[in-house]
């Protein structure tokens, strides 16, 4: 099967582009830049942007088979030349978590291979870059292997320490939509301060808080109940140029929302408050089918801290691709609608506005394929793409697909 895939993908030259380390070729021009993808099929690509605007082209550079059989999340560690790529492991029925170091033009080598729990989704690094932790989804419902946390403690040299498993108690009861008879941990998101960590538990409709003790282990803290069915994936943290109050905005898969929490704190525990707003992913452009039907899947904040944008699946606001809406922020934490946007292809699973805030890169999971859209920075608006390329992550005939890519910056 991998023999059959690695046949597929062959390639007769790599070009080879010979960058400086402080981003500039000898020649003056700048280098171009590097993409990781994640695929489904045992990949991990490394890609090249080329050109620019219209004539911008994207390129295979690499690919690994180091992080297992079923690469579900990125998480790089620039200062570090490091990526930390996590294996969500349908194949073997439990996960594995890698490092990779990042050498000249992008290039991925495996470090380091750890099992971990069924099902790592999203990752943080934590602790001043001492811990990661991973959000562990758990298994198929039959199994009865249920979500949680997984904490590694990481040396100065990368290598990985101690760890430490934390499953979520069983529900009573199960949620009302697919996959809740299960707690299940989609993301976790550090605090601004470096003091707490935010876990969105999909299966049991939870916010779960967690103290960061001062060795990198975690003291469970408050715990908010979100209406049944809501399914919440991931988070951000907020905080207004004009409002020293610090916000968390929650995003809902099933309801296709973001809640916006006030963050305050009781002594150094995260307490949340609210929501006092929700709006729905699309901005109010998206029509009632669409809302049912969507699934929201990422959201993130612009470098600039001056936008918000979602990532909506399964929509239908646009002939052959998904969508992206863009927000901006008012002091109180609410968000204003300022566009939605063609995604540039299906099932828009991740999605990284680069530091410049020029380009938006896309990862459309079920069409396989990477997207580069332009976006202007100062007004946020996304324009068509520039570059996109298909990859063929086939597995017996299906697809297998890309559900994560980010910039190597
Ligand atoms: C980048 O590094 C090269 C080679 O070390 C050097 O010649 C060049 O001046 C540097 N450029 C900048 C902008 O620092
Ligand atoms: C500059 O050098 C890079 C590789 O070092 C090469 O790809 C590029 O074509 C060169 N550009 C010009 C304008 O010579
Ligand atoms: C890129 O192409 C689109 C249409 O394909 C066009 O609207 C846009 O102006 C072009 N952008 C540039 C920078 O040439
Ligand atoms: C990836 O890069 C490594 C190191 O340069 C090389 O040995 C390997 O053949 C490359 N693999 C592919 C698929 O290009
Ligand atoms: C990880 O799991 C695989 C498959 O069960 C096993 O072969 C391997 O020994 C395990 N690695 C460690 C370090 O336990
Ligand atoms: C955590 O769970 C994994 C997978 O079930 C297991 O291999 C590992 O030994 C556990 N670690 C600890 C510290 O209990
Ligand atoms: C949240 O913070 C905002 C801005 O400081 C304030 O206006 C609002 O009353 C707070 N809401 C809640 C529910 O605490
Ligand atoms: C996507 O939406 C369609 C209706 O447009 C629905 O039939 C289908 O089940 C949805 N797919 C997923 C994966 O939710």
């Amino acid at each position: 099967m991998r023999s059959s895939i690695a046949g597929a993908l062959l390639f007769a030259t790599i070009p080879l582009l010979v960058a400086a380390q402080n981003g500039t070729t000898q020649n003056g021009t700048a280098p171009p830049a590097t993409i990781f993808v994640a695929g489904y099929d045992g990949f991990v690509r490394t890609l090249a942007l080329t050109g620019e605007g219209n004539s911008s082209a994207l390129t295979l550079v690499n690919q690994t088979d180091g992080c297992g059989a079923n690469p579900s999340w990125l998480n790089i560690e620039i200062t570090k030349q490091r990526v930390w790529c996590l294996d969500e492991g349908f194949v073997a029925g439990f996960g594995t978590l890698n490092s990779l170091d990042i050498e000249d033009n992008g290039i991925l080598r495996p470090v380091e291979h750890r099992n971990v729990s069924a099902s790592p989704v999203h990752s943080r690094i934590y602790n001043g870059g001492k811990n990661i932790v991973l959000a562990q989804f758990g298994n198929a419902e039959t199994s009865g292997i249920r979500g949680g946390l997984t904490v590694h403690s990481i040396g100065d040299n990368g290598v990985l320490g101690a760890s430490t498993n934390i499953t979520f108690p069983g529900l009573s009861a199960p949620g009302p939509r697919p996959g809740q008879a299960l707690p299940r941990a989609h993301g976790v998101f550090s605090d601004p301060e470096d003091k707490n960590l935010v876990v969105l538990d999909y299966g049991a409709d939870l916010i779960r808080i967690y103290k960061q003790e001062t060795d990198g282990s975690l003291t469970e803290g408050a715990v908010t109940r979100l209406a049944p069915g809501t399914g919440p994936r991931h988070a951000r943290f907020f905080q207004h140029s004009a409002n020293p109050q610090l916000y968390l905005f929650v995003l809902s898969e099933f309801q296709n929302t973001i809640s916006t929490f006030n963050v305050s704190y009781d002594d150094d525990k995260l307490v949340l408050t609210g929501p006092s707003r929700v709006i729905d992913t699309f901005g109010g452009w998206g029509d009632a089918t669409t809302l049912q039907n969507a699934k929201a899947a990422e959201i993130r904040v612009t470098y600039d801290n001056k936008f918000v944008i979602v990532s909506n699946r399964n929509d239908t606001t646009f002939p052959d691709s998904d969508s992206l809406t863009t927000f901006t922020v008012n002091a109180d934490g609410s968000l204003v609608p300022v566009q939605i946007a063609a995604a540039g292809g299906k099932f828009p699973r991740s999605f990284q506005v680069n530091l410049k805030g020029d380009k938006v890169l896309v990862a459309a999971q079920t069409d396989s394929k990477v997207i580069v859209l332009a976006r202007n920075p100062q007004s946020g608006l996304i324009s068509g793409p520039i570059a996109s390329l298909a990859i063929d992550t086939t597995i017996d005939g299906v697809p297998a697909g890309l559900p994560a890519a980010i910039w190597n910056e």
